[in-house]
C-alpha cells in the first residue's frame, strides 16, 4: 500500500475519520490537520446543514417521508471539492458560510435523523472521498461512512468547555448567544445525536477516544498527526516484510 497526494489506481487513498459532539473542536483541529498533511478537509455537518437549508427553501416537510425521499435527488444542491475543501452551492450560489446560522443548526439536527437524508449524504461523502486523501469529520464517520478508515478518532470534551468554545465561535462571527442558552442547546443536541435510532453518535470500533477538555488546539493536532505518522510507519514496515 502506498499513500501519496496524487492518485493512480494502484495507490490507496488515506481516510482520517473524526467524530464527536458539538464543540469538541473537530472543525478547527481537522482543518489544521488536513492543511498540514495536504489532505482534503470534509465538513460533513455542513452537508446536513445544506440539506436542511434546501428543504426550507423548497418548503418541504421533512416528516413526509415519501416526499422527502423523492425530493432529495432533485434539490438544487451541489457538493464538490475545491482547493482541498468542500464547496456547497444551492442554485449555483455558494452557501457554505450561511449554513452556521443558529436557526439552521436546530433544523439540521432534526433533518439529520431522517434515514433517507443519511443515505443520500453517505453516498455523497463516499464519492467525495474517492478524489484524494481526506480528513472527514462528523457524527458517523468512524461508524457508518468510513468504518475502515486508516485513522479513526472520537474527539470529546465536557459540556461546559464545549459551550464556551461555541460561544467564542459565534462571537467571532458577530452572533450573540447567551451562555445558559448555548449550554441547553448543546445538551439537547447531544441527546438528539446520541439517542437517534439511526447512526447515533458514538465512537466507531477501534477509534481513539480523545478528551480535549484540558488540551489546546496545537496539542490535539499534534496527537492526530502522531497517529497518522505511526499508521504510515506501520504500513511501511508491513511492506518491507
Ligand atoms: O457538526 P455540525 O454542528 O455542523 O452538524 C450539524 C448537524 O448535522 C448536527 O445536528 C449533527 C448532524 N450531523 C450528522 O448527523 N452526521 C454527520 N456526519 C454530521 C453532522
Amino acid at each position: 500500500m502506498h499513500w501519496t497526494t496524487s492518485h493512480t489506481q494502484t495507490e490507496q487513498i488515506m481516510v482520517i475519520a473524526v467524530d464527536g459532539p458539538a464543540g469538541a473542536g473537530k472543525s478547527t483541529v481537522c482543518r489544521l490537520v488536513a492543511e498540514k498533511l495536504g489532505f482534503i478537509y470534509l465538513d460533513t455537518g455542513a452537508m446536513y446543514r445544506a440539506v436542511a437549508w434546501a428543504l426550507l427553501e423548497a418548503n418541504i416537510d421533512f416528516e413526509n417521508h415519501i416526499l422527502l425521499e423523492e425530493t432529495l435527488p432533485t434539490l438544487p444542491l451541489k457538493f464538490a471539492i475545491k482547493d482541498k475543501a468542500l464547496s456547497i452551492t444551492h442554485l449555483e450560489r455558494e452557501i457554505t458560510e450561511e449554513l452556521r446560522m443558529p436557526a439552521i443548526t436546530r433544523y439540521a439536527s432534526l433533518v439529520s435523523q431522517q434515514p433517507s437524508v443519511r443515505d443520500y449524504l453517505t453516498g455523497w461523502q463516499r464519492r467525495l472521498a474517492t478524489t484524494g486523501n481526506i480528513v472527514a469529520e462528523g457524527r458517523d464517520m468512524t461508524t457508518v461512512v468510513f468504518p475502515f478508515a486508516e485513522v479513526k478518532v472520537f474527539l470529546t470534551a465536557d459540556l461546559s468547555t464545549r459551550a464556551r468554545r461555541r460561544q467564542s465561535d459565534y462571537r467571532r462571527k458577530g452572533i450573540t448567544v447567551e451562555y445558559p442558552e448555548l449550554l441547553e442547546q448543546i445538551r439537547s443536541r447531544d441527546q438528539a445525536d446520541e439517542g437517534r435510532g439511526i447512526a447515533p453518535l458514538r465512537p466507531g470500533e477501534g477509534a481513539l477516544i480523545l478528551d480535549t477538555s484540558s488540551l489546546d488546539t496545537a496539542e490535539v493536532v499534534h496527537c492526530l498527526l502522531s497517529l497518522v505518522k505511526s499508521k504510515v510507519e506501520e504500513e511501511e514496515s508491513l511492506m518491507i516484510r
